[in-house]
């Protein structure tokens, strides 16, 4: 680059949820020329899909420290203090900034917000929208924000790779053109390859949850730009850190039968933080037994309570029990439909009656910790590459994620990465942070089977197949057999000649690298902590911070 032309900074942003779409609205304030490309149509991101809220200090008898607190504790010490510190400090400014944009997050009567309440935090901090519909609202808010300023969008562009010329990412390859139905009924890209040249592209892709058979993501999920990333090289940390949902609702038990939509349904944690309990096939309210903080213990703790009773039980659900949550049924119902209507829309559908009969529920996976490496500003190892969202690892999490923090650290930290780029682009050398010394390492070999003779051995590969084999292997409690068991059949698949054409084959690919990265790193932490947690293995003694070790500052109650 030619850095005596001011010409104005090309800035590419991949992906549009809450921190791609934060990123772009920073970058191009900044002055930058910004394209922003998604490979579906632009509102449609996991973002639309947070129920619960955005976490942040919003109230006078909250505080920083508090906040602070809360993350750290949460994500098993392994938390970055800096990142977690820039994430509460800087938070309640950027939730001003969604409100200014048109987000009304609910209040009460007094005009006040109303304040939610969700597992390991010590305060109700959690602002909500349309009830259990914050996502919608959000992402909707960004989104007309986004159509009315000058960045450009192409919907329906498929990330291929980056373009590393010169030791820089300089561009992306894309797929673009027609668009064709898939068999899950989204629409997808087939069409011609095109390159994007940029001074700087941002990966804003999520997560991955599709790599398991039950998760609250949608379709879109596919870890696609992180499998970029690791292709390019990029340093990618803390895979083995995948959170599972407590409560997702069971549908194959429903009352609806085979008429009931397939797709597992986030139960908000919200509604355990109204007081909904759960309870085992006996009735039992079993969190009792497991933590002191019963149904609102730390997501791993009760995610992995829930699995230790299904499986007591047969496998089937244990429920959440709303029953008692306001004296009457018609309180209730009321109560209900308005705090929680997405989600009382959605057991409607499943037919289920949730003011008078508890829910199924079960765990599955929602949020990846771990992702491509940044530092505060959203820079990767790769010199012109940020990430930003929950593509990104800016450490925030740790080994596993505060509720509600996920949509604060899009905000803040594409906030920051699009606020960075300029003067990076300005600057003679690109900032990068140092590289890991794990930078871009390649699976562990599988090694032979030992003796051990795998179970999926010769199974083609589909992509039920890999979900599966996550599912089990490589889920919510791991060992070294089964981990080795998935490395092998990953290792199989993936030497297997493939010739992927269509964007769902594409993905495919995505998954399958992220999938074997998730085994190489959840194989090489031999120790549980957090949500990667080994029956074979003693809970790590906690790496704990200075801030986690402490008690939580004193607050009003509320
Ligand atoms: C929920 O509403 O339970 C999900 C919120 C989150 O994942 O932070």
């Amino acid at each position: 680059r030619d850095d005596s032309i001011a010409a104005p900074v090309d800035v590419l942003v991949v992906g549009s949820g809450i921190a791609g779409l934060t990123t772009a609205l920073h970058a191009v304030e900044a002055g930058c020329r910004v394209t922003l490309v998604t490979k579906d149509v632009l509102e449609h991101a996991n973002t639309r899909y947070a129920q619960g809220g955005i976490a942040g200090v919003m109230f006078d008898d909250d505080s920083a420290a508090a906040h602070i607190h809360d993350t750290l504790v949460a994500g098993a010490g392994l938390s970055d203090p800096d990142a977690v510190r820039v994430l509460v400090d800087e938070g309640p400014t950027r939730i001003r900034e969604l409100v200014e944009l048109g987000v009304a997050f609910d209040r009460a009567a007094d005009g006040t917000w109303v304040k939610g309440l969700e597992a390991a935090h010590s305060y109700p901090r959690i602002l909500h929208a349309g009830g259990d519909a914050t996502g919608t609202a959000i992402e909707l808010a960004l989104v007309a924000r986004l159509r009315a300023s000058a960045v450009r969008v192409i919907e329906h562009a498929f990330l291929l790779d980056l373009i590393v010329e010169g030791g820089r990412v300089r561009g992306v390859e894309l797929l673009v053109g027609d668009v064709a139905a898939e068999p899950d009924g989204r629409a997808a890209v087939e069409g011609r390859t095109e390159r994007l040249d940029a001074d700087a592209v941002v990966i804003a892709t999520g997560g991955a949850g599709r790599l398991y058979a039950h998760t609250t993501n949608p379709p879109v999920a596919t870890g696609d730009g992180i499998a970029a990333a690791l292709r390019a090289g990029a340093d990618v940390r803390d895979l083995e850190f995948f959170q599972f949902h407590p409560t997702v609702l069971e549908t194959r038990v429903g009352p609806a039968g085979d008429d009931a939509p397939e797709d597992a349904f986030l139960v908000s944690e919200a509604v355990r933080g109204e007081g909904a309990v759960l309870r085992d096939e006996t009735g039992r309210r079993f969190m009792l037994d497991v933590h002191p903080d019963a149904e609102l213990a730390p997501r791993d703790i009760v995610a992995r309570a829930i699995a230790q009773r299904m499986s007591e039980q047969g496998g089937r659900p244990v429920v959440l029990d709303t029953t008692e949550l306001r004296p009457g049924l018609v309180e209730r119902r009321v109560f209900l439909t308005r705090r929680f209507p997405t989600i009382d829309a959605a057991a409607r559908e499943r037919g289920y009656d949730w003011a008078l009969t508890p829910l199924p529920v079960t765990p599955a996976a929602h949020y990846l910790m771990g992702g491509i490496t940044t530092d505060l500003q959203g820079r990767t190892s790769l010199p012109g590459l940020y990430a930003v969202g929950e593509a990104a690892r800016t450490g925030v999490h740790g080994a596993n994620r505060l509720a509600s923090n996920s949509l604060l650290e899009g905000a803040v930290f594409g906030a920051r990465a699009g606020d960075a780029i300029p003067p990076d682009a300005a600057s003679s050398a690109w900032p990068v942070p140092p590289v890991h010394p794990l930078a871009a390492h390649p699976p562990a070999d599988a090694g032979t089977d030992g003796g051990f003779r795998s179970e999926a051995a010769g199974e083609p590969f589909s992509r039920a197949a890999l979900q599966e084999l996550m599912w089990a292997d490589a889920g919510l409690v791991r060992d070294a057999h089964g981990l080795q068991r998935a490395a092998q059949q990953l290792a199989r698949w993936r030497a297997e000649p493939r010739h992927p054409v269509s964007e769902r084959d594409l993905e495919d690919e995505n998954l399958l690298l992220v999938a074997a990265h998730l085994v190489d790193a959840a194989r090489r932490r031999t120790e549980s902590v957090g949500a990667h947690h080994r029956s074979d293995a003693p809970e790590a003694q906690a790496a704990t911070t200075d801030a986690a070790a402490s008690d939580p500052p004193a607050i009003t109650p509320v």
